[in-house]
């Protein structure tokens, strides 16, 4: 007898379900895709203890008679493709016919389905990938799938389940995501009994994309490139996110976590978002059915273009346009200096940096795995942020700049320039001082010694402030509740969606509770899973942008003779802790060759 058997069919379609079923949000993919794939009106997700103990839902789609319930949970097979030129002009979510025997496997689950038109329903109960059985029932038109006790035959799977709250979590971002597809359908999420989501049918995407970002402005932008369409629904740059966590793409319609799509979307805000950083919104990549191969990725998630290179310049050239006028971006590829010190190294502009450590990085990170171990271009960026000590370039106007002790205090302020830059004149020429990077590079530093000797001191609103958040976002925050309190925020969970901000930091009193929340939430993301302290420096180089002077603020000439002073204190002025430069020098022989004497 031969060495190689064939599997049982039970173990095989567990082997499949290890690539499909991940958690309940998985299970919730896969049966709302089914139900959108048997052309539902209507589709309902129920979760009991995040999904754990039990998902169902409900369509009110085709439905199947008795046969073909029996046969849905049997490995491959499927009513959507009948052969191989299928694959390429598909029209449905569902191609493999694996994920309900997948899900079967794992899960004890109960199928009650009834065909439009017929009299009478079919039940199927079938436990861990065990014999199924089959009877009539009454039930209403469409499907009704429940899945049960996920994973209570895969203990090391079990395990690997996060709280309650983030796994519900995760299954409202996949009903969102799937509403994001199919506007045209209503969806009802309920959570433990009560109702927790509640998109109803909308006639375009652009209304859909307003229901699910609710309160967030989203500027539309439409356009067209060859076979190529591209629609999008977009937030401004500040509300931009680190990572591509509120970030949805779509390719002829399925949603797709494609990283240099992703790029290319945040390209068209050029210089003004930050490497690592993606704007909200959802965008919708139409182009023909055999230009895209989605038959490379288990869960889906991933797609193949046949040109890539262009269509992706497409989408950041056709976005940009949109968006440069909704925002008042500056126009892409163009490095806005007015002027610049020959003999000073280059000044870093974000938007180069962004391309220089992705091009430096060789292959791209993905931007929905938060975390930062995974991703090179984050990872380089990382280090530059936090590059406290050790600059990675040569700072600009030499090392003459950082000998001695106060050096900046010595310059003379001459004058605040366009709100934005201190002008100040030093003993071997002018100093340029831009005022934000300064005095972020002040309040990081300050932020960063308080935080190591436990002494942040903390300032009380006197009204809390309630800031809407994702639900992964909250349970987040409760997950990492210790660490959040030794940053001096204290708040609180309102809800699923909500926290109350009751204090701040003092040294960040001037930024909004608000914006201070949504860093932490966003460099928490990118930190996840990875021990606090290493992600702390983010978290503090991000507050610190946003609760200091920023450009526009007008400063008297003591608060600027007070930020040259505190400059003094800081280990290594020569940066903001993002890696801009703070200063630049013009020699005075610099300037008397320029004016020709
Ligand atoms: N909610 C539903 N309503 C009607 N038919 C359904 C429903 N869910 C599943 N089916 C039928 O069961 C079949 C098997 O479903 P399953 O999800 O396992 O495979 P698939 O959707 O064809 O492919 P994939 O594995 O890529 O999802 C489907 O092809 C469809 O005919
Ligand atoms: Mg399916």
């Amino acid at each position: 007898m031969g060495r190689i058997q064939r599997l049982p069919s039970d173990l095989a379609n567990q082997i499949a379900a290890g690539e499909v079923v991940e958690r309940p949000a998985s299970v919730v993919k896969e049966l709302v895709e089914n139900a959108l794939d048997a052309e539902a009106g209507r589709v309902k997700v129920e979760l009991d203890r995040g999904g754990v103990e039990l998902v169902r839902v409900s369509d009110d789609g085709l439905g199947m008679d008795p046969d073909d319930a029996l046969l849905s949970l049997e490995r491959h097979a499927t009513s959507k493709i009948r052969g191989k030129d299928d694959l390429f002009s598909l029209s449905t979510f569902g191609f493999r016919g694996e994920a309900l025997p997948s899900i079967a496997s794992v899960a004890r689950v109960r199928l009650v389905t009834r065909p439009r038109g017929a009299s009478e329903g079919t039940e199927v109960l079938i436990d861990g990938g065990c014999p199924a059985q089959v009877r009539p029932a009454g039930a209403a038109e469409g499907t009704s799938v429940e899945v049960r006790d996920l994973f209570f035959n895969v203990p090391a799977r079990r395990k690997f389940l996060k709280s309650t709250g983030t796994e519900a979590a995760h299954v409202t971002e996949a009903v969102l995501v799937a509403a994001l597809a199919r506007p045209d359908v209503s969806f009802f999420l309920t959570r433990d009994g009560r109702s927790v989501r509640q998109w109803l049918r909308m006639a375009t995407r652009r209304d859909r994309a307003a229901q699910v970002f609710e309160g967030e402005r989203l500027e539309a932008c439409v356009g067209e490139r060859g076979p190529m369409r591209v629609e999008a629904h977009l937030g401004a740059p500040e509300r931009a996110r680190a990572g591509a966590v509120a970030l949805h793409l779509l390719v002829n319609g399925r949603p797709v976590r494609e990283r240099q799509l992703a790029r290319a979307v945040a390209q068209a805000y050029g210089s003004v978002l930050e490497a690592g950083r993606y704007p909200i919104g959802v965008v919708y990549v139409d182009l023909p059915a055999a230009q895209v191969d989605v038959n490379v990725h288990p869960q889906k998630a991933e797609v193949r273009f046949a040109d890539a290179r262009p269509l992706f310049d497409a989408v950041t050239r056709e976005l940009h346009a949109a968006l440069a006028r909704a925002f008042s971006l500056p126009a892409l590829g163009a490095s806005p200096r007015a002027w610049s010190v020959p003999r000073a190294a280059p000044a870093v502009d974000p938007a180069p940096a962004r391309f220089v450590a992705e091009a430096m990085a060789g292959a791209p990170g993905d931007p929905w795995q938060l975390d930062p171990d995974s991703d090179p271009a984050t990872q380089k960026s990382l280090a530059e942020r936090t590059s406290v000590g050790a600059p990675a370039r040569e700072p600009p106007g030499g090392p003459a700049l950082f000998e001695g002790t106060g050096f900046y205090a010595s310059l003379e302020f001459l004058a605040q320039v366009k709100a934005m830059y201190l002008v100040c004149a030093g003993p071997d020429g002018l100093y340029v001082l831009d005022q934000h990077a300064a005095a972020e590079r002040v309040t990081f530093h300050r932020l960063r010694r308080a935080f190591a000797s436990r002494t942040v001191t903390t300032q009380r609103l006197l009204i809390a402030e309630v800031v809407e958040l994702l639900p992964t976002d909250v349970a987040t925050l409760e997950e990492r509740a210790a660490d959040v309190a030794a940053l001096g925020i204290e708040l609180r969970a309102v809800g699923p969606n909500a926290v109350a901000v009751h204090a701040v930091p003092m040294l960040l009193a001037r930024a909004r509770p608000e914006r201070i929340v949504r860093d932490l939430v966003a460099e928490l993301g990118r930190a996840a899973r990875r021990p606090f302290g290493d992600a702390a420096d983010l978290v503090l180089a991000t507050m610190a942008c946003h609760g200091s002077v920023r450009a526009g603020d007008v400063l008297s000439r003591e608060e600027a003779t007070m930020l040259l002073r505190a400059l003094d204190d800081v280990d290594f002025a020569g940066h903001c802790p993002h890696g801009r430069p703070v200063v630049t020098r013009i020699g005075y022989e610099e300037l008397d060759r320029r004016v020709g004497r």
